[in-house]
């Protein structure tokens, strides 16, 4: 089958000030995969997710996203992709019925349609016993939920989600990686996930990216990043391990290139 990408980035890079966030990345996503996205805190993974949503405007290099460009189409991407943020905002007096009909319509999705919807995501996000509470009275994961809803109500093609299971109790966590295997085997979505839980990135990821100081040192299935560090089979190794060995590697390169 013919691999296609549906997101590809031309040295995309994005300074602040003397900070070089996002450093002239070069990398691509597949239509249909789930690509786990590591990094330690301030790598650039949400600038980058950022610049991909039209959200930030790239310093220097280009992106384009199924098929369009964030800086010059934005409002095309807006309609593709979903996107839950690493903090999810809501209105605090609306229940979460009302939260996914104002969704809904900003969306111009049709009200019946959009009322058969609702009913289904509240079901598959656990919050059906709470749709009529305010959301100002919720705790963390439950607008975790709520959020993974809320970028669902417009179908989209492709999934961004910032520290999806950031906060959510076990059972919760398990859901949500559950939810997001379904989602890309029975709807095809392509999903772009950034997490620091190695060990749920292993699980879902079809390939993963490794990104330090802006740059991407890693890219590959867990079995070709597994064959490049460790020349070893699948199965011998855990995405943790792997994580670490690349990260020191960094580590003594930067020592060696500052001395
Ligand atoms: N609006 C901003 N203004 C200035 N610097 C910023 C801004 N946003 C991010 N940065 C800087 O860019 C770098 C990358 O930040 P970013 O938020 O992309 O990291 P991250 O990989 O998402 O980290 P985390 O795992 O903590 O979420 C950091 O050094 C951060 O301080
Ligand atoms: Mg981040």
């Amino acid at each position: 089958m013919e691999i296609k990408e549906i997101i590809k980035t031309f040295d995309l890079t994005k300074v602040y000030g003397k900070e070089t966030a996002v450093d002239h990345l070069n990398f691509a996503i597949r239509e249909g995969e789930i690509f786990g996205f590591l990094g330690p805190n301030g790598a650039g993974k949400t600038t980058t997710l950022l610049m991909l949503l039209g959200l930030s405007e790239p310093t220097y290099g280009r992106a384009f996203v199924a098929g369009y460009d964030p800086v010059r189409e934005p409002l095309e991407i807006k309609k593709v992709v979903g996107y839950l943020p690493e903090n999810v905002g809501f209105y605090h007096d609306l229940s979460p019925v009302e939260t996914l009909q104002f969704i809904g319509e900003l969306n111009e999705l049709p009200q019946r349609e959009l009322r058969k919807r609702i009913d289904e995501l509240l079901t598959m996000v656990g919050l059906s016993k709470d749709r009529y509470k305010k959301v100002g009275a919720f705790s963390r994961g439950m607008k975790q939920r709520l959020g993974i809803a809320e970028v669902l109500i417009k179908e989209p093609k492709v999934l961004f989600l910032d520290e999806p299971t950031l906060g959510l109790d076990p059972e919760g966590s398990r859901d949500l990686i559950e939810l997001i295997k379904r989602l890309n085997q029975e709807k095809g979505i392509t999903v772009l996930v950034s997490s620091h839980n190695l060990q749920q990135v292993e699980e879902i990821s079809h390939r993963v990216g490794v990104m330090i100081m802006g740059r991407l040192i890693a890219v590959g299935s867990m079995e070709e990043l597994g064959r490049e560090k460790l020349g070893v089979g699948e199965g011998e190794y855990s995405l943790e391990e792997l994580y670490h060995l690349y990260f020191e590697e960094e580590a003594n390169e930067r020592v060696r290139t500052h001395n």
